[in-house]
């Protein structure tokens, strides 16, 4: 996945390129390094190593005069996360360095056939493409060289490469993974995301797949050039940055994970005030002409965009009335369903830049559907690419861990399917904020949940059990706790635990049961009693309508169909707490990455 940045300017490269990783952490934090061009001794220095971009600012001495540079954060795909695979990557004569973002499905075909008798240090795909610039650049000059080798590479790359006898220019090439170039007068920054720009530059173009791009030092001063795959220079479109500086500040919260957590009731009452600005649920036209006379709606997603997404077809059909399938976005290419011709598909991405579901899109623009993007991020390749997008207005999502971001998908989902209603009869509005203040009374009871958790979830497993809505609430919270605990954690649907996993369950398993529904109340208390019989430490989350005197959590009512958006809150909670008990790095969980930019 990895984060990329490279400057070029007036400015200390090293403070901008540093800077710039530190936001782009979130992509990958496995390992970390840096080119740099030393004025001081005319030549380029090399620093790299396992381990997070604070090493590599703490750890390495950078007081000496550098105006170019490329650096990188990585989530390892090819060789384990240590010293030597660690990018930057140099040719093997140590002329062209390159940092790279994706992975090259080609590369070893590559090395049979260009590079045979090369010698290779890391276990990496992308040291092939340094070696490939190499081996062109004995026969063409560097642009070409660049320009060769990126027609060779299948797959996905975001790349800046450096030619180290020439330290006035950064080359840069993309094809899936993204990269933009931000611009001001006085040097270039090209990054894998906005965030990196923030503070830099607040003008910034995006680089299209496969372009070529030259960011120059000249007698003039600085500029950026484009080309398109055939060599035709082009003009792209210049775009304003608009990023909240404080969004990305922890705001006095310890993690970004309890922060985001905190922020869901004014995510909740944003959505409500973008899409509901004059007391009625309003969609763009163009979007809702989407869905117009269709059949039915696919919904692609990954991990809990997905979770949100299973809740998606839950609104279509029961409030919409219109048929909807749910795919996780990794398996659709492979395992597709007869597809309805009069059809709409709906993905569904925090980051609007997951990989698996760009090659999705590209599949099914391919075979003539149109497409609805919903996302956090506006500027996000997704976005881009998808017939129209809607936004979830989240606000910048930081934590690996997606809280805030499925609280405004599953809002915006129910809205979208309020508005195609035939009969308008959905007064959801005036629920969802309520809902909003519900969010906020457990919220605000937090350090009760902190305490709970202290003596109830003890061991090195857990169960989350539910039925109908409330099984895909337990798939997220089981999710949610897995990626930043680590504790094994299973969403079982509630009647299905007695078929076989029940197994499990001995003295002091954790089950933790949600119930938000009256017609399920009785099933899933039930199969509470089952687990408690066979030694479970049962905690029980409900509404209060349906509340038993001994529930743990008991939730303020809220409108039924919007019950998952309140009841994962103390799921969120358990996790935060969970982690934090067990010391683990709660806002960067290990082997993983916020943005996953690899199939
Ligand atoms: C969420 O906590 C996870 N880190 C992960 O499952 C995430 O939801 C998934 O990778 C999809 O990301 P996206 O929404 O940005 O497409
Ligand atoms: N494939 C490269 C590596 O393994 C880049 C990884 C990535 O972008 O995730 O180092």
């Amino acid at each position: 996945m990895c984060g990329i940045v490279g400057y070029i300017g007036k400015l200390q490269a090293s403070d901008v390129i540093l800077k710039g990783l530190h936001k782009l952490e979130y992509r990958g934090y496995d390992s970390c390094g840096i080119s740099l061009f030393n004025e001081n001794i005319d030549d380029f220095i090399l620093y790299k190593d396992k381990g997070r971009v604070n090493h590599l600012q703490d750890d390495f001495n950078y007081d000496f005069e550098n105006h170019l540079g490329i650096g990188h954060t990585r989530w390892a795909t090819h060789g384990a996360p240590n010293h030597i695979n660690s990018h930057p990557h140099a040719s093997v004569s140590g002329r062209f360095v390159v940092v790279h973002n994706g992975v090259i499905d080609n590369y070893k075909e590559l090395t049979a056939k260009y590079l045979v008798g090369y010698s290779f240090e890391s276990e990496t795909d992308t040291e092939v493409i340094a070696n490939l610039i190499e081996s062109f650049a004995s026969s063409y000059d560097v642009d070409i060289a660049i320009r060769k080798t990126l027609a060779l590479l299948e797959g996905s790359y975001a790349l800046l490469v450096i030619d180290t006898r020439n330290p006035h220019i950064i080359y840069a090439g993309k094809n899936k993974s993204p990269m933009i170039l931000g611009k001001r007068a006085d040097g270039i920054c090209l990054a894998s995301d906005l965030m990196a720009l923030v503070g830099i530059s607040d003008e910034y173009y995006l680089i299209e797949d496969k372009t070529f791009v030259k960011a120059v030092k000249d007698e003039s001063g600085y500029a950026f050039e484009m080309y398109d795959p055939v060599g035709i220079e082009f003009c792209p479109v210049r775009n304003e940055v608009h990023l909240d500086t404080e969004e990305i500040n922890k705001g006095g919260f310890p993690h970004y994970m309890l922060k985001e957590i905190c922020e869901q009731p004014s995510v909740v009452r944003k959505i409500i005030s973008n899409y509901a600005p004059d007391g009625k649920f309003i969609i763009d036209k163009e979007v809702l002409n989407l869905f117009a006379n269709k059949k039915r709606i696919y919904i692609l997603a990954a991990g809990t965009s997905y979770h949100a997404g299973l809740l998606g077809k839950v609104y279509f059909e029961k409030i919409s009335g219109i048929p909807t399938e749910v795919f996780v976005a990794s398996e659709f290419a492979y395992n597709k369903p007869i597809l309805e011709k009069e059809s709409v598909f709906v993905l569904i991405s925090q980051s609007g830049e997951t990989a698996d579901l760009r090659a999705c899109l590209v599949d099914i623009k391919k075979l003539g559907y149109q497409s609805l993007t919903i996302t956090n991020v506006k500027t996000s390749t997704l976005a881009r690419e998808a017939t129209k997008y809607l936004e979830i207005f989240a606000g910048t999502e930081i934590a690996v861990a997606s809280t805030k971001a499925y609280v405004g998908q599953v809002s915006v989902l129910v809205i979208i399917a309020c508005v195609l209603e035939q009969d308008n009869k959905c007064s959801l509005l005036t629920e969802m904020g309520r809902l909003a203040v519900a969010m906020e009374a457990i919220i605000d009871r937090r350090d009760y949940i902190k305490e709970l958790i202290k003596t109830r979830l003890l061991k090195r497993n857990a169960f989350y059990i539910g039925r109908g809505i409330d099984y895909f609430t337990c798939l997220e919270a089981s999710l949610k706790l897995k990626e930043i605990s680590y504790i094994q954690t299973e969403g079982f649907p509630a009647g299905e635990l007695k078929h076989g996993t029940i197994a499990l369950i001995e003295d002091g398993v954790p089950v933790i049961a949600i119930i938000t529904q009256k017609h399920i109340n009785k099933n899933t208390r039930s199969n509470i009693q089952e687990v408690k019989a066979r030694g479970a430490e049962v905690i029980v989350i409900s509404m209060n309508d349906i509340k038993e005197s001994d529930d743990d959590i008991v939730l303020m009512d809220v409108h039924h169909i919007l019950s998952p958006i309140l009841a994962v809150i103390p799921t969120q909670l358990i996790t935060y707490y969970k982690a934090l008990d067990l010391g683990r790095d709660i806002d960067k969980p290990r082997n993983l990455a916020k943005s996953v930019t690899v199939e």
